[in-house]
C-alpha cells in the first residue's frame, strides 16, 4: 500500500479530515480533503462533522481550529512547525497603547499565538483584514503582529488611524524589490501579484496585493497568461492545477516557508496512527483568545 493509500484508509477508518494551507508541499496537498488560506481553513473547521482534524499547517493554524472547536481533536502532523512572526508581540506594547488611547481595539492577525489571541478585541487575516477592521466601530486600531499587512490596512482605510509594532514575516519582508524588477524586465507582460505581507515597496510595484486565495483567484480569473508571484512558492501547486496553461514566475530566491515544509506524508501517517500531537489550550486561554476569533467571523460575514 502507498502512503497515499494508507493516509486514505485510516482517514475513512477514523472519520478524520484533512486540512492543508496552500504553503505546505505538493504532496501533502494532494492527499488533502480541503486547501485554502487562513481564512476559509479556520471558517470551514468550524462546520466540519469529523471529530478528528488533521490541520497540516503551522501551529497557530491548528490552535485556531482547536479554539474554534473545542470539542474536536485537532492533530498537528509537526508540533514544531510554527510561524516565527507568531511570536512577534510584546504585552508591555499592546498595554501601553491601550493606557494612551482609550478607545484602542487591538486587532490581531490570526498569524498569533493563542496567549496573543486573548490580548485582543478582534482577529483577522489577511483575506478580511481591511473589511473587519472598516466594520469596527473604533478610530484607534493597533494592529499586530504584521506591520507589513498592518500598513497595508492603514492605506486602504485613511479614516482609520491604524498604528503597528514591529512584527514580520521573515519569508516575504526579504522578497526583494530588485529581483522583481529583474523577473518585470525579462517578461514584460507579467503582472505582478503580491501577498500583503511584503514591505511597502514591493506592495508599491504590485499589479495585485491580495491573500494566497486572492492571488490565486485573481490569476484564475484573468485574461492575461503570464504572472509574477510575490508569496511563499507552495501557492504554485494550485495555481498551476487550476491553470495549466498560464505561467508562474516566482523570485531567484524563492521564497519558501521552512515551517510550513515541516509537513510531511509520514507525519501525517504518524498523528494518523497514533493521535499524538493533539492540539491543546488551557480553558482560561481558550475562552479569552476564542472570543476575538468568533468576532472575525461575524464582523467578516
Ligand atoms: P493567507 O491567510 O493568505 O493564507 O496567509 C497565511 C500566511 O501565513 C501568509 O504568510
Ligand atoms: Fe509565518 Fe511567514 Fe511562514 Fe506564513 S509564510 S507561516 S507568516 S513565517
Amino acid at each position: 500500500m502507498t502512503k497515499q493509500e494508507e493516509i486514505a484508509k485510516i482517514k475513512a477508518e477514523k472519520n478524520a479530515v484533512i486540512l492543508a494551507h496552500y504553503y505546505v508541499s505538493p504532496e501533502v496537498q494532494e492527499v488533502a480533503d480541503f486547501i485554502g488560506d487562513s481564512f476559509y481553513l479556520s471558517k470551514l473547521a468550524q462546520g466540519l462533522e469529523n471529530p478528528i482534524i488533521v490541520y497540516c499547517g503551522v501551529h497557530f493554524m491548528g490552535e485556531s481550529g482547536k479554539l474554534l472547536s473545542p470539542q474536536k481533536q485537532v492533530l498537528l502532523p509537526d508540533l514544531h512547525a510554527d510561524c516565527p512572526m507568531a511570536h512577534m508581540v510584546r504585552k508591555e506594547d499592546v498595554e501601553r497603547c491601550r493606557r494612551e488611547y482609550p478607545d484602542l481595539a487591538v486587532v490581531c492577525y490570526i498569524n498569533s499565538t493563542a496567549q496573543i489571541k486573548t490580548w485582543s478585541d478582534v482577529c483577522v487575516t489577511s483575506a478580511n483584514a481591511v473589511k473587519v477592521i472598516r466594520n469596527l466601530k473604533n478610530h484607534n486600531i493597533l494592529f499586530i503582529p504584521d506591520q507589513n499587512l498592518g500598513r497595508y490596512v492603514a492605506q486602504q482605510l485613511p479614516e482609520k488611524n491604524v498604528m503597528v509594532l514591529d512584527g514580520y514575516c521573515p519569508i516575504h519582508d526579504r522578497i526583494s524589490v530588485q529581483e522583481l524588477h529583474e523577473l518585470k524586465q525579462a517578461h514584460p507582460q507579467a503582472e505582478l501579484l503580491v501577498h500583503p505581507e511584503c514591505s511597502a515597496e514591493v506592495r508599491e510595484m504590485a499589479d495585485y496585493i491580495g491573500s494566497t486565495s486572492g492571488i490565486i483567484k485573481y490569476a484564475t480569473e484573468s485574461t492575461n497568461t503570464e504572472f509574477i508571484i510575490g508569496t511563499e512558492v507552495g501557492v504554485s501547486y494550485e495555481l498551476n492545477r487550476k491553470n495549466p496553461q498560464k505561467t508562474f514566475y516566482f523570485p531567484k530566491t524563492v521564497p519558501v516557508c521552512a515551517d510550513m515544509k515541516r509537513v510531511t506524508l509520514d507525519k501525517i501517517l504518524h498523528v494518523l496512527k497514533t493521535g499524538e500531537n493533539s492540539v491543546h489550550v488551557s480553558t482560561d486561554v481558550a475562552s479569552a483568545a476564542g472570543y476575538p476569533l468568533q468576532r472575525m467571523l461575524e464582523l467578516a460575514n
